[in-house]
């Protein structure tokens, strides 16, 4: 085989496995793009094409090459009423099926549906090379691709029609699963906060405060993306404890007394006994479990400190404070960014990290700038 042979076919196959690696930080119009435009390289006498996909109940275009997506969401079709000339026989295995039309029958169509097939191209003289999207033997789209020729596509076009369709179906129903699941584990997340917002009304924003402090902080020190996630959700779920606390002492104004107090310091044992059957929430609880830990070790639950505290439970540590000490309260004003700062720096290294309240203070100060 010839060098540039060789280097061709190296090029189309890292084209194809690069079309269905990182797909998770696409969107999924994004994803068939990246799809829809690899197919096209690979199947050159390909001249447009589009993919439609199945949003309840109606098959509309989600990406194009060639054809104005406009336009082409004219010819949105629902099961009933596959009127295009797509046939599918067996769905159990994805398959390429093409078709010719030398002219559409003009009996079978509205003039508005014969105008856009003009407007297209696909009103005569073409072939189509298209095959269904299909999960758990349901169509959830599909594929074409088109050539204004009266000449068929080759067994190779075919067979790739048919891997990227069986791979599209895959990765999109695994996307779907997945958005599917995420937005669940979302809800879930925010229906906890609601919960401690509605026992405990002084507090209502300052779950979502601490996660945002919390967010600028952890990104301050450089946090991986996936550990800025996990604690963000820590944050926002830190006194989801208080869930168990009587409101008489949640609301009570003014100090409360020992016996008081040491039922406020319940809130993070009832975290970890709430959120322990979440799964993969691990770290999640250690960082609300750890959040009244100190760094000097006195804190509670536990008396842990340095770093036999989760590193997370000491930026929700400072972020917690900050907020506590900005936010206006019945029984006192608050405090200012200013002296908040102070109070931080006064107990670095006592109650909180030092390295978080360095990182806290340079980005505080610097939003605070440009307020
Ligand atoms: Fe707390
Ligand atoms: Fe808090």
């Amino acid at each position: 085989m010839k060098p540039n042979a060789n280097q061709e076919i190296y090029e189309k196959l890292s084209l194809l496995v690069n079309t269905f690696v990182d797909t998770h930080e696409l969107s999924n119009e994004a994803f068939l793009k990246r799809a829809l435009d690899s197919a096209f390289e690979l199947i050159p006498d390909a001249e447009k094409g589009s993919i439609y996909i199945n949003q309840d109940g109606v098959y509309r275009p989600v990406c194009a090459r060639g054809y104005d997506l406009t336009i082409l969401d004219r010819l949105s079709f629902t099961d009933t009423d596959l009127f295009i000339g797509f046939e599918y026989h067996d769905l159990s295995h994805i398959k390429a099926y093409q078709n010719y039309i030398s002219k559409r029958e003009d009996s079978k169509f509205s003039d508005e549906i014969l105008q856009t097939f003009k407007a297209l191209g696909t009103y005569q003289d073409f072939t189509s090379l298209y095959a269904p999207l299909v999960f758990d033997q349901q169509i959830i789209g599909l594929i074409s691709l088109e050539k204004f020729v009266n000449k068929p596509y080759s067994k190779l076009c075919q067979d790739v029609l048919k891997f990227y369709a069986q791979s599209i179906s895959n990765y999109y129903a695994l996307k779907l699963r997945y958005d599917h699941e995420k937005r669940l584990y979302d809800q879930t997340i925010m229906s906890l906060v609601t919960a401690i917002e509605i026992k405990d009304p002084y507090t209502e924003g300052h779950a979502r405060r601490v996660m945002l402090y919390s967010e600028w902080i952890g990104t301050a020190l450089q946090l991986p993306s996936r550990e800025l996630e996990k604690l963000k959700i820590a944050a926002l779920l830190h006194d989801v404890g208080k869930i168990g606390i009587s409101n008489d002492i949640l609301n009570k104004p003014g100090r409360l007394t020992v016996d008081e107090f040491d039922q406020i310091k319940k809130h993070p044992d009832n975290a970890k006994k709430i959120l322990t059957n979440l799964a993969d929430f691990n770290d999640i609880v250690m960082m609300t479990y750890m959040h009244h830990e100190h760094f000097d070790g006195s804190g509670y639950p536990q008396g842990l400190k340095g770093d036999e505290i989760n590193f997370g439970a000491h930026i929700i540590q400072v972020a917690d404070a900050y907020d506590a000490m900005t936010s206006e309260r019945s029984y006192r004003k608050a405090m200012t960014h200013e002296a908040a700062i102070q109070i931080l720096l006064e107990d670095s290294g006592r109650q909180f990290h030092p390295d978080v309240v360095s990182a806290a203070v340079a980005i505080l100060n610097l939003i605070k700038q440009t307020e």
